[in-house]
């Protein structure tokens, strides 16, 4: 009893505090006229040339995004507290997605890290340097599981799993908010887009998906309630119609879902038009139309398409759209309004100290970068020891400020990228030759000319380093390929340098996994690195020449063949899995009689594996996992089960290696996934050193959406693998009562 009364005195402040913040929204909304309500639930595109002072004025903008301004956004402010009618703030939007000024790697690329902290510190860092801009709100981070290297939009994500992104993904949320929303270094964070959007049909941007209810529960939602549980202050509708239902529209994930099930008490914002979109959709036949279906589905604000302001008082009038739903809708975007603190402290410090590209905040960029890096292949050429007197640097994003940047970048500047060329020469130029030569100028560019002039750099170097891959613009949204092998001359460029006989050292810095079995093949080493950010130069530099040994781990699996997309480590088992010796295609004999071959789920000229699993990546050093056990082989509900490995680094190198934890739940009331990861953890070991590594799991660890559509850890048997990527075979097994 005395407990319960400790407890109750605690949790009484947060209870009031909550009290008071409804209390002043109600008084607030109280006194607001309808049209100030709906106002409220318009957002617009900044636009110099439109009329935004009279529309503020008149209570008709809640929220202004695409501003970075902060004299224009303290003008724009103070019209909205000072000059409307209640004096609500504007709240401000941006799309800071992995970093404001100072760039980090892209998502994917942070994802490669494995490490929640780096990218936690990453977003408090751009939320820092943002809100110090005027903006209080981003619309990241993106949840989106995605399968398919082809959807460009997967650079902006955290990979194909939902652990993994539940795990990042709310640790991205935790950093932009802080301890409180109304520090101003807190932003709040947008998780979107809800929902299976990263599923678009042939990886095709904007397209339809097609998640049943169960993959949906189990893949494609989890990311989301894990951020909304790390405290999410908004979220974002998607743009894909999900088995015949868009986004902007869809009441069961919106309100049962989002609401009712998660409790999520922020606001939902539509994606860009999203709301109008659902006409081309075939969904609604007119903005009006758009308005009421997206309201009553629990859009709170619409993205720039003007339907609410347009059209929601005639739905009102008509008894289409409630008030009540609009009050909703209007206390929602209050209330984070009121968390931002926006009322208290309306204006950005114009006078304030710059946090913009702080010492800091580089040296944390380049610690991602690092961290994000992936060794796919080493003969030993790498790292580059004293005997290497001359580095033939070659390639287009060897030296490309702008390109290796990566998407969704608005604030950051190039002048400000420290490319692998400048690190290089800044870091190693007293001690090495480097001879740079582009090959081609651009990751397109078809243009032969320049590769006679690299194959003579290689020709006298010690050893060469191809740095090739992707321009920004390939990648993000709207920007998907049907062909993803390297483009340009670059496979020419990588062909001719192999002929010179040289160590060749390919690093590739992309948005996405690319094709890369003929340049592995080519390459002495390879390194991989999803566009890495301002700090991508010193980075990749340092890993070059050892003063970091590679640590990055997949995060998503790299098909051989584009045909074999999707291509996923955490798949159901077919009724006839791969076996390893089914027929190949070069075993079928000529006029071979009708035969079902293999009988089993592969392809005859790739067969059932990939070119490298999810969690895959190589270290200079190399790990041991022995002794794999558990503190007890059964458990019951509620209870928890520790599994230990002993890790040692077994070779000459001191490097980090991530542990990972993966389960199979063998029998279930729906099939379950071959493997699931269920636990990382970042080890860092001296050359020579042990250590025992353990992970935790507890029931509600296990627990899925079952056939009857409930979250429950099933009784049974599971597997148990831990190791260094998803295709380990140190495994053990329990028993779940
Ligand atoms: C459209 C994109 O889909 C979304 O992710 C982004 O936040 C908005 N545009 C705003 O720029």
């Amino acid at each position: 009893m005395k407990n319960l009364l400790f407890f109750a005195c605690l949790l009484l402040p947060l209870g009031m505090h909550a009290q008071q913040e409804e209390q002043r929204i109600n008084d607030l909304l109280s006194k607001m006229t309808l049209e100030e309500k709906i106002g409220q639930m318009n957002q617009l595109s900044y636009d110099r040339s439109g009329d935004l002072d009279a529309g503020i004025r008149s209570g008709q903008i809640g929220s202004l995004l695409n501003i970075v301004d902060p004299a224009e956004v303290n003008r724009l402010q103070a019209i909205a507290v000072k000059e409307s009618r209640l004096g609500i703030p504007l709240i401000i939007g941006r799309d800071v997605i992995h970093g404001f000024k100072t760039i980090f790697p892209i998502p994917i690329g942070q994802a490669a890290a494995f490490n929640p902290g780096i990218v936690e510190e990453g977003a408090a860092i751009a939320a820092a340097e943002a809100r110090s801009m005027g903006v209080h709100w981003t619309f990241a981070p993106m949840l989106d599981i995605s399968r398919d290297p082809r959807w460009g939009r997967l650079a902006e994500g955290l990979g194909e799993d939902p652990y993994l992104a539940s795990v990042l993904g709310s640790a991205m949320v935790r950093g932009f908010q802080g301890k409180n929303l109304s520090d101003n270094t807190s932003i709040a964070a947008c998780i979107k887009h809800f929902v299976a959007y990263g599923a678009a049909e042939g990886g095709r941007d904007y397209n339809s998906t097609n998640i049943p209810p169960y993959l949906m529960r189990n893949v494609y939602l989890p990311p989301f309630k894990a951020a909304v549980e790390a405290g999410a202050a908004t979220l974002m509708t998607s743009f894909n119609d999900n088995d015949g239902i868009p986004a902007s529209g869809n009441t069961f994930l919106l309100r049962n879902v989002l609401r009712d099930e998660w409790k999520f008490d922020g606001f939902v914002v539509s994606d860009w038009a999203s709301i109008t979109e659902m006409i081309a959709h075939g969904f609604c036949a007119d903005p009006k139309e758009a308005a009421m279906k997206a309201t009553n589905a629990g859009v709170d604000m619409e993205m720039v398409s003007r339907s609410y302001i347009r059209n929601l008082p005639a739905l009102i009038k008509e008894g289409k759209v409630s008030v009540q739903t609009v009050d909703e809708a209007v206390r929602n975007i209050l209330r984070i309004k009121f968390r931002l603190g926006l009322f208290d402290h309306p204006y950005v410090d114009v006078a304030k100290p710059s946090v913009l590209y702080a010492e800091a905040h580089l040296k944390a960029a380049q610690k991602a970068a690092e961290e994000s890096v992936v060794l796919l292949k080493n003969t030993g050429v790498l790292p580059l020891n004293n005997t290497v007197k001359t580095i033939a640097l070659i390639g287009p994003m060897a030296d490309a400020p702008h390109d290796q940047l990566g998407t969704w970048v608005f604030d950051g500047e190039k002048a400000r990228t420290i490319t692998p060329l400048a690190a290089l020469q800044q870091q190693y130029g007293q001690q090495v030759k480097i001879n740079y030569e582009k090959g081609v100028a651009y990751s397109r560019d078809n243009n032969t000319s320049g590769i006679a002039a690299a194959v003579k750099a290689a020709q006298s170097a010690d050893v060469v380093v191809a740095v090739v891959g992707e321009e920004a613009i390939l990648s993000g949204e709207a920007h998907s390929l049907a062909a993803w092998e390297l483009k340009g001359a670059q496979k020419q460029l990588i062909a001719e340098l192999k002929k010179t006989g040289k160590p060749l050292v390919i690093i590739v810095i992309a948005g996405r996994p690319l094709a890369i079995q003929h340049e592995l093949d080519a390459a002495d080493a390879m390194l991989y690195s999803f566009h890495p950010g301002t700090m991508g130069g010193p980075a990749l530099a340092g890993i070059l020449f050892g003063k970091v040994a590679p640590s990055g781990k997949l995060p998503m699996t790299f098909p051989k063949e584009m045909g074999q997309i999707p291509m996923y480590y955490n798949h159901n088992n077919t009724g006839r899995p791969f076996r390893g010796n089914e027929t190949m295609i070069d075993d079928i004999p000529l006029e071979a009689a009708q035969t079902s071959l293999g009988n089993s789920s592969y392809y005859l000229d790739a067969g059932a594996a990939p070119l490298f699993p999810f969690g895959f990546g190589l270290s200079y050093s190399t790990f041991d996992y022995t002794n794999l056990r558990l503190d007890k082989t059964t458990l019951k509900q509620g209870e928890t089960l520790t599994a230990t490995v002993t890790l040692k680094n077994t070779g000459s190198y001191e490097a980090t290696e991530v542990a990972q934890l993966y389960i199979r739940d063998l029998v279930g009331s729906i099939a379950r996934p071959v493997k699931e990861l269920k636990g990382f953890k970042r080890v860092a070991l001296k050359a020579g050193e042990s250590a025992e590594v353990s992970f935790t799991l507890h029931t509600d660890d296990l627990a899925f959406y079952g056939i009857d559509m409930k979250e429950v850890a099933e009784p049974g048997a599971f597997k148990l693998w831990i190791g260094g990527d998803s295709n380990t075979k140190l495994e053990t097994g329990f028993t779940l009562e």
